[in-house]
């Protein structure tokens, strides 16, 4: 266990005892994520790159003697009770998310008694990092736990998903929720969203190191465009007359498509491609080459699927700019896009002076610092 899901860990346990009164029975964890390389690639089928983060979503628990289910939320400062059996009876929120969880989970590992949950999260929200994802899977894990039985990861990672589709509203693909229910510290997948299988692939730490770095923008209008997207893929698949754009491999079946549709399909062939390419440098210890992949993955999802945003292209930029020689081998934005978080590929033990010199460019830029750290 690293120090810092220990220090989590003990927080969310003392949290518990000063809010319910006693100690928790149950502890479930599950770590936020971040994807290297394949945006928008999930939802067509294609392929991704995620890898765990050290940061982590804490679940403590224990059995309620009034039989009610109240959770507690750290990082919104929020008690609720919730309705287990019928989640759609809470407005949209997050207390309709996390009791939908519980319903589907009980529905297949059956029914634990109610509960007091004290949610504790270190995984920043709205950053790209999946903290709704972590929550939703730290609560299998919980119900896991209780019932003395695991659901396979797939099947984990499935009901998680729709958890978000159903009680978040969230269209999600599956990369979150199978990167969390994989994760293996220090350890990227190589992910096939079609057949979903998957490969892990270990960072080699003597050679290079992952930073993340959080515009903190806040990313509002991610949901629209996000549906926005999918749909359009889904329509462009339909006009070539494919199940998904993962069936289409030349750039040149693209062209009968309107020229909004080609430009978010040559985004997904193309990323599908970059994403292997990028798997096999990292196997190969290539990381200048992974690095490369990376920039040109940012440069397709600001142009051609337009979900970057100016501090994210900033960022980029800057870490351009300091180049090979400073120690950056490679940055592009993460995750649904919109705001939140870029992620770069850096020489080992070059991370700190790297954080340093990009949070000073982008405070010169934008009058603030970045939070950043490394997974
Ligand atoms: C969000 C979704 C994922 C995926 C990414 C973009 O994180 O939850 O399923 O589509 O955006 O790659």
């Amino acid at each position: 266990m690293s120090d810092r899901l220990n220090a989590t860990t003990h927080s969310a346990r003392e949290a518990f005892v000063s809010r319910f009164g006693c100690d928790a029975e149950f502890i479930a964890s599950a770590s936020g994520r971040v994807n290297l390389i394949g945006d928008h690639t999930d939802y067509n089928e294609g392929f991704a790159m995620p890898m765990p983060i050290d940061r982590h979503v804490v679940i403590a628990a224990s059995e309620a003697e009034d039989g009610v289910t109240t959770v507690h939320s750290a990082s919104l400062n929020e008690l609720a009770e919730l309705n287990i059996q019928n989640p759609l009876a809470h407005e949209p929120g997050w207390k309709r998310y996390v009791a939908g969880v519980f319903h589907l989970a009980q529905s297949r590992l059956g029914e634990c008694p109610p509960m007091r949950v004290h949610i504790e999260s270190r995984i920043p929200t709205g950053a790209g990092l999946s903290s709704s994802a972590a929550v939703a899977v730290g609560i299998v894990n919980l119900v896991e736990q209780h019932a003395g039985t695991e659901l396979g990861l797939l099947d984990k990672a499935k009901l998680c998903q729709r958890a978000e589709h159903e009680f978040a509203g969230v269209r999600c693909g599956i990369m979150d929720q199978i990167a969390i229910a994989s994760a293996k510290p220090g350890s990227a997948i190589l992910l096939d969203c079609r057949s979903l299988e998957f490969e892990h692939i270990q960072l080699d730490p003597s050679l290079a190191e992952v930073v993340i770095i959080d515009t903190d923008v806040s990313r509002t209008l991610a949901g629209s465009v996000y549906g926005d997207r999918r749909s359009t893929c889904e329509q462009a698949a339909a006009a070539l007359g494919v199940g998904s754009l993962r069936n289409v491999t030349r750039a040149s079946d693209l062209d009968s498509l309107n020229e909004i549709q080609r430009k978010r399909a040559s985004h997904v062939l193309a990323e599908n491609e970059r994403t292997r390419g990028f798997a096999d440098a990292v196997r190969a210890g290539r990381y200048e080459e992974a690095g490369e992949l990376m920039y040109l993955s940012h440069r397709s999802l600001r142009d051609d699927f337009e979900v970057s945003c100016g501090e994210l292209d900033c960022l980029v930029e800057f870490a351009e700019r300091i180049g090979a020689e400073g120690g950056v081998l490679g940055c592009r934005m993460t995750g649904g896009g919109m705001g939140g978080c870029a992620v770069a590929l850096v020489r080992a033990g070059q991370s700190g002076e790297v954080i340093g010199r990009l949070q000073a460019d982008f405070s010169a830029k934008f009058g603030r610092s970045p939070g950043a750290f490394g997974a």
